[in-house]
């Protein structure tokens, strides 16, 4: 596959309701709402003031218009997405739907995030897969020690495209690959880069990929998707819910009840997925993701973030080789000496990061201004002296 051609994407902060003397710093952690994507959601909200004006096929309308465009973000088809809440829904989906057996290797990554943990213990004490926790060691990077730790004994391998504490990247085609041969299914959680870095499942090939939707895709909270590989379309969802069955939208025969599904991976959409005051707002903020095209997001990130990472090198915070970390995420190491109280320091100043273990986690967006940067690292200064 052919690399995507990429443009730089000038500061788009007027789309924002950033005010200047703000550097927000911190999309990881939760990406702020396009002022366009609120005014669709504040609209969406007040139809409910007047339900009688809500025809029975807008119980439809909104899914059926997100449900390509979640699609387009990881070049997948439209029928195999369906709506979580959570990644811990979507997760638990993939999980009631995969057969391991006794003794079969659950690979996750050393400090993965929880939703993304607990998921598979489950799955684990309900079967007899046994997890195994990878590190780098030494000189390899994670995703290395990822790839070289995945044997014909294991089951499944669940890993974000980059780690949500430092930013440490994961190579999803070579991970992909080396899963298919050794026969292990692959569950991917892109909460922290999907709309930022680009993901193809037709290279990656992954079983399930869930994302959230409230951080890199500048959604609402509560707001998320779940893909399915076409062969995992067939399997169990959570709920059993009336909307995702067959003839649905014929609301007068709802009660000639009917096993069969509708088609694809939609009957693992949540109950009341209709959510007619935040599906508009998802659908804005999608939108804008795919207007400016996320290989232009990721260039322009990487763009900025090689610029502030080497001034955190010359000041001490390493934030690792630049081809081992995601290139729109920056973990910078924090020196031992550093105050505890950083990031509340930095906020009483008006600058938003937040810290996950000794590191100092930083997620610019194309609002992030020079100011802002700079503002941070003056801040940076003082406090570290
Ligand atoms: C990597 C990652 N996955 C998932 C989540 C959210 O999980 P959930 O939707 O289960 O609350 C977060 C939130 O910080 C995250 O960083």
């Amino acid at each position: 596959m052919s690399e995507p051609s990429t443009a730089l994407i000038g500061n788009q902060r007027h789309l924002f309701d950033i005010p200047e003397d703000v550097a927000y710093l911190n999309v990881a952690t939760m990406g702020p709402l396009p002022m366009a994507a609120c005014e669709a959601g504040q609209r969406g909200l007040a139809r409910k003031l007047q339900p009688w004006t809500i025809p029975d096929a807008d119980f439809f309308a909104d899914t059926d218009r997100l449900r390509p465009l979640l699609a387009e973000l990881i070049g997948a088809d439209e029928a195999g997405i369906a709506f979580v809440p959570s990644v811990s829904y979507g997760l638990a989906t993939a999980a009631r739907n995969l057969a391991l057996t006794k003794g079969q290797k659950i690979l996750l990554l050393e400090d993965q995030f929880p939703s993304n943990v607990y998921t598979w213990r489950e799955l684990a004490r309900q079967t007899g897969a046994v997890i195994e926790t990878i590190s780098a060691r030494g000189n390899e990077s994670l995703s290395e020690a990822l790839l070289g730790a995945i044997t014909p004994d294991t089951g499944l391998v669940a890993c974000p495209q980059v780690r949500w504490t430092d930013g440490a990247r994961i190579d999803l085609v070579a991970i992909g690959a080396r899963c298919r041969s050794a026969g292990a299914a692959l569950v991917l959680d892109l909460t922290q880069s999907c709309g930022a870095m680009v993901c193809d499942v037709r290279a990656v090939q992954p079983d399930f990929l869930v994302a959230a939707g409230y951080k890199w895709l500048l959604g609402p909270y509560a707001t998320g998707f779940l893909y399915a590989a076409p062969h995992r379309r067939g399997g169990t969802p959570l709920e059993q819910n009336w909307i995702t069955r067959e003839g649905a939208p014929d609301f007068s025969r709802l009660i000639d009840y009917k096993d069969a599904y509708a088609p694809g991976a939609e009957r693992y959409d949540m109950g009341e997925r209709s959510n007619f005051a935040l599906l508009p707002a998802l659908q804005a903020s999608v939108q804008q993701i795919l207007d400016w095209g996320i290989a232009n997001i990721e260039a322009t990130l990487s763009h900025q973030n090689r610029a502030l990472a080497t001034a955190l090198e010359t000041r001490g915070l390493s934030t690792g080789p630049e081809a081992d970390r995601g290139p729109h995420f920056l973990g910078a190491l924090l020196p031992e000496s550093a105050p505890g109280d950083l990031t509340a320091r930095l906020k009483a100043e008006n600058i938003y990061v937040s810290k996950r273990g000794n590191r100092l986690r930083i997620t610019p967006h194309l609002f992030t201004s020079e100011t802002d940067i700079e503002r941070f690292l003056s801040a940076l200064d003082r406090h570290l002296a």
